[in-house]
């Protein structure tokens, strides 16, 4: 399956589309959640602006996996040996830890100063992990 994925004329573009759409749904509903966090749009109730926005930010993550395991098999060796791929995974891990905390301490009721540090951790690693997958073809 890989191997046809490889060398079909426009599926490895295609899934390249399809991850950059979840790394949109996942970057752009967190900085939305974010912004109301930090008191913008007070206007918005924030408990189902939340289960909105992490609903649709999963939902992207989702993509962004699916899509990023199905490139990852069509070059796995390369990718294996390539030291920016590992450190994507990594902080891939990071944001999913951070994430499990910010919600394990009901973050989003308490919305204290741990819970905006929290958010803003969430932010740079994410923007990290997007670095790393652009920078992933350049080393
Ligand atoms: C399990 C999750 C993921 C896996 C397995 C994965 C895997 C991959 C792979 C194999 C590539 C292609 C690298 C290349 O050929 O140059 C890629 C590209 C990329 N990834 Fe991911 N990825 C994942 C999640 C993410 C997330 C969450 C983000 C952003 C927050 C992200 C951002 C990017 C970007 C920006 C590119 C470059 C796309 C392009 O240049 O067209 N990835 N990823």
């Amino acid at each position: 399956m890989f191997a046809s994925l490889a060398a079909h004329a426009w599926a490895y573009p295609m899934l390249e589309v399809l991850h950059l759409l979840g790394v949109a749904l996942l970057m752009g509903n967190l900085a939305l959640l974010e912004l109301r966090v930090f008191g913008w749009g007070q206007a918005l109730a924030l408990e189902p602006l939340a289960r909105l926005s992490l609903g649709v930010a999963l939902a992207g993550f989702g993509l962004a996996g699916v899509s990023g395991l199905l490139m990852f098999g069509t070059q796995a060796g390369e990718l294996l040996a390539n030291r920016v791929f590992t450190a994507k995974m990594v902080l891939i891990m990071l944001a999913g830890c951070n994430a499990g905390w910010f919600h394990a301490r009901r973050s989003l009721q308490r919305q204290d100063r741990t819970a905006r540090v929290l958010m803003l951790l969430s932010s740079a690693l994410w923007l990290l992990v997007l670095t790393c997958g652009r920078w992933i073809g350049y080393v």
